[in-house]
């Protein structure tokens, strides 16, 4: 089974090394509670069976039932400004005792202060939002729109892609193992390969062959209204050039396709900047919005469209009974309000500076990473059998992995052999350079 399991996403529940973890984590309270999630929910690939059980968070810091502690590096990017906030829970408390929900057909003050706080975010005419519980939701809408927009209903994303899980996004997406035994999925998704480093029959080939490819594709097959991409992909940090970007919105532009970014994990400072697209001198058509969005306490996710593209009044792009959630929109008014007064986007641009200087030189020091690659606090470290062949090091990935949380550090592992570090951005030096020291022991001890 495990050989049969591609890794993509994360890191895998049923291998030998996650046995060898239960054997120091599964006593009392813990093995309780892990056996009665695995005797109550469906199981499912990187979730459960679960690593271990919660007890609480705060910062960049998750508590499991025995006391043990972990700096959270992954947090499902949903953590851009710490655990339980006490800014953000204080007014999410507030907001719980005047409105905590608003039916649809109405509105309220919260949820159109944030849509207004979004698009003056925004450039250009990218001012018309929608609301989504979350951010596969927001994926959907966008691909809704595009449909409407353009009048066209092919969508183009790249192989390995993850727009989410529900149907229609992983009909748009490129990763295979959320599509394998779907059956018939939403026709008219067209794949290219993504302009990446880490592997691939198309290595070595420079950036401008695949922005080629999508011209190719799209002038071949003919009704494509959009294309889908993460600006900067998250899961094993891959970082295009502002050419390549900027090359691809001309084509786009040229062509009467959408540019929709999926920007749900990686916004809201991660990268840097508030936009991952803003790096690049780019301006997209629509971008999705989500996760940190709710600041790690409320779901909520976005769709920000161009003005011009208020054009559906008569269909439902997003029926969704959370649309307008009060308690959401208070999270993320306040989360964008800290990132503003902690000058969270400078302190991340000093950090990147930081991460690189620490992280090129721990290769420099150790044959088994291949490559480091980052931006902001997204750092992705793979690694390599061999540098010259760049065979993954999957065992070792994993063992890294088990070594690290057992230290007190978790971060997730993707596509088998990258080590993908995104702590929160709030996160200390003196805690960066904790977590790095933690890293390091770790790759010297496997
Ligand atoms: C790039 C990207 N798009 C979309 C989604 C889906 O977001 P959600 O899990 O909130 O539906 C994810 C979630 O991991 C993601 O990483």
């Amino acid at each position: 089974m495990i050989e049969s399991f591609h890794r993509t996403e994360g890191d895998i529940n049923f291998s030998p090394a996650r046995q060898g973890w239960y054997a120091l984590v599964r006593n009392g309270e813990t093995a309780q509670y892990l056996a009665e999630d695995e005797r109550h929910f469906l199981h499912q690939s990187m979730s459960t069976p679960c690593l271990d059980v919660l007890e609480s968070c705060d910062g960049i810091y998750l508590t499991d039932k025995q006391g043990r502690k972990y700096m959270d590096f992954h947090g499902n990017n949903v953590h851009q400004v710490g655990y339980r906030n006490p800014y953000v829970i204080e007014r999410v408390k507030a907001q719980m005792d005047v409105l905590p929900f608003s039916p649809r057909r109405y509105t309220n003050e919260p949820a159109v202060a944030l849509a207004s706080r979004l698009a003056g975010l925004m450039p250009e005419d990218l001012n018309r939002v929608l609301f989504a519980p979350g951010g596969t939701s927001a994926v959907g809408m966008a691909l809704k729109l595009a449909r409407i927009v353009t009048g066209k209903h092919k969508v183009v994303s790249y192989w390995d892609s993850f727009h989410g899980a529900s149907l229609d996004a992983i009909s748009a997406g490129g990763e295979r193992e959320f599509r394998k035994g779907m059956g018939p999925l939403m026709p008219g998704a067209e794949r290219i390969p993504p302009p990446e480093s880490y592997r691939g029959i198309f290595h070595g080939q420079p950036e401008s062959f695949y922005a080629d490819y999508l011209e190719y594709v799209i002038e071949k097959e003919g009704d494509i209204g959009a294309f889908i991409a993460e600006t900067v992909r998250n899961t094993d940090v891959q970082i295009p050039s502002a050419a390549y970007w900027q090359r691809v919105r001309d084509i786009c532009t040229r062509h009467g396709v959408l540019l929709i970014l999926d920007e749900i994990p990686i916004a809201f400072g991660r990268t840097g900047r508030m936009f991952a697209f803003e790096h690049y001198g780019i301006t997209p058509d629509i971008v999705c919005l989500g996760k940190g969005l709710g600041a790690g306490v409320i779901p909520m996710a976005a769709m920000v469209a161009r003005d011009s593209f208020n054009v559906a009044s008569d269909v439902s792009l997003g029926h969704y009974t959370f649309e307008k959630n009060p308690l959401g929109s208070v999270a993320a008014l306040a989360m964008l309000d800290f990132i503003a007064s902690e000058r969270l986007l400078e302190k991340v641009a000093d950090d990147e500076a930081f991460m690189r200087s620490r992280l090129f030189a721990l290769r420099d020091r150790i044959p088994l990473i291949g490559d480091v690659r980052g931006i902001g606090l997204l750092w992705g470290v793979e690694l390599v059998r061999f540098r010259d062949t760049r065979e993954k090091a999957v065992a070792e990935a994993e063992r890294v992995m088990y070594a690290c949380l057992e230290a007190g550090l978790s971060f997730k592992v993707s596509q088998g052999n990258v080590l993908q570090l995104s702590p929160p951005l709030i996160i200390s030096r003196s805690e960066l350079e904790r977590a790095l020291v933690i890293l390091e022991q770790a790759l010297h001890s496997i």
